[in-house]
C-alpha cells in the first residue's frame, strides 16, 4: 500500500501525526505538502494528491483541511476520485465496505490525533464488500459524465 498525503495549514498538524502512524505501521507514503503551517490553498494540495492517485503510483490518498469540506469538494471534482469525508470510526469502516473511496478526507480542526490515526487504521484494514454496492458505485461513476 502506497499512500499520497496532503493537507492545508489547518490540516498540517494531523498530517504529521498520520505520518508518524504510517511509519510505525511500515506503510509507504509520500507527503505532497505543505511542509509547514504557513497558510496555503487546499485545492492545490487536493490536486497534487488526487493526480498522484490517478497516476497509479499511489494506491490511495489522504487529505486533511480544517473541516474536511473544502478538500472533499475539491477532490470530488476530479474524475476518478471518490473522496470520503470521515470524522468517526464507524464511518471509516462503513465507507470502505460500501463506498470503496480512493481518497480519505479528515477534518484537522475537529478531531484529535487518536481519532485521526484510528480512522486511518480502520480505513486501511477494511475491505470493500462489492456485491450489492457495485451496482450503486457504477451509478455514481455514471454521474461523472453528466455536465
Ligand atoms: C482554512 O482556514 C479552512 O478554510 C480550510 O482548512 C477548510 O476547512 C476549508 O474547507
Amino acid at each position: 500500500m502506497n499512500i499520497a498525503l496532503g493537507s492545508d495549514h489547518a490540516g498540517w498538524e494531523l498530517k504529521e501525526e498520520v505520518k508518524k502512524f504510517l511509519s510505525i505501521q511500515k506503510a509507504d507514503y509520500k507527503d505532497f505538502g505543505p511542509y509547514n503551517e504557513e497558510p496555503v490553498d487546499y485545492p492545490d494540495y487536493a490536486e497534487k494528491v488526487c493526480e498522484a492517485v490517478l497516476s497509479g503510483k499511489f494506491d490511495r490518498g489522504i487529505l486533511i483541511c480544517g473541516t474536511g469540506i473544502g478538500m472533499s469538494i475539491a477532490a470530488n471534482k476530479i474524475k476518478g476520485i471518490y473522496a470520503a469525508l470521515v470524522d468517526n470510526t464507524f464511518s471509516a469502516e462503513m465507507t470502505m465496505k460500501h463506498n470503496n473511496p480512493n481518497v480519505l478526507v479528515m477534518p484537522g480542526r475537529l478531531i484529535g490525533k487518536t481519532m485521526g490515526t484510528e480512522i486511518v487504521r480502520i480505513w486501511l484494514n477494511t475491505k470493500y464488500e462489492a456485491g450489492r454496492h457495485e451496482k450503486r458505485l457504477n451509478k455514481v461513476k455514471a454521474l461523472e459524465s453528466k455536465g
